[in-house]
């Protein structure tokens, strides 16, 4: 049994039973294995956490432990269903509540949408974490659609190729 790394870290930000999301985030943990990598997942589905106040919320025992999670990170692989045209609400709750975690992690994304125009949702979370924490973006962003999948698994070949892509590109990328 492989000990999983703190070094690469996805989190699912979906918090739906059914998520596409996770299903990517998933097959990337199968991409990371077959590359000898335990990949630790972080799924806020199963970790509740308060809203960020900008006060009390850091003391949270959950916010406390995540922050560690992230920190210890060198690779972060954010796996969100597009939401409005930007990355699910949950995870920019995150974002607010471990803040300096996110110090130069080299940051990848997984993206499931429901039709191909939000392409471009990402990418002022993107800017967020490249401004605030120096954050090293992989420029291989996954973006797929409801139609990639079938049974809840990604099924598309061409994303799965990307997702792939995306795992070796992040094992390459080194933030100095
Ligand atoms: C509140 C809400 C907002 C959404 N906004 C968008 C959107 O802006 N663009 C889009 O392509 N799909 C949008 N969708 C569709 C979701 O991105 C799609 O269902 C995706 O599979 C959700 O990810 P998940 O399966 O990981 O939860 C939205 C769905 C919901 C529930």
């Amino acid at each position: 049994m492989e000990e999983p790394s703190s070094e690469y870290l996805i989190v699912s930000g979906s918090l739906r039973s059914n998520s596409r999301s996770r299903a990517m985030a998933q097959f990337l943990t199968d991409c990371y294995r077959s590359q000898g990598i335990a990949a630790q997942m972080i799924d806020l589905r199963s970790l509740p956490l308060p809203f960020c106040d900008g006060e009390a919320a850091y003391d949270h025992e959950s916010v406390i432990a995540v922050s560690k999670t992230i920190s210890s990170a060198r690779v972060v692989i954010i796996a969100t269903p597009i939401y409005n045209f930007d990355a699910s609400a949950a995870l920019k709750n995150l974002i607010e509540l471990t803040g300096e975690s996110w110090e130069d992690k080299i940051v990848g994304f997984l993206c499931a949408a429901g039709g191909s125009a939000s392409y471009m949702s990402v990418m002022s979370f993107a800017n967020s974490l490249m401004l605030d924490f120096r954050c090293l973006i992989i420029p291989r962003m996954v973006y797929a659609t409801n139609e990639d999948f079938s049974d809840g698994q990604l099924s598309s070949s061409e994303v799965r190729q990307r997702v792939r892509a995306l795992a070796l590109a992040s094992t390459r990328i080194r933030n100095s």
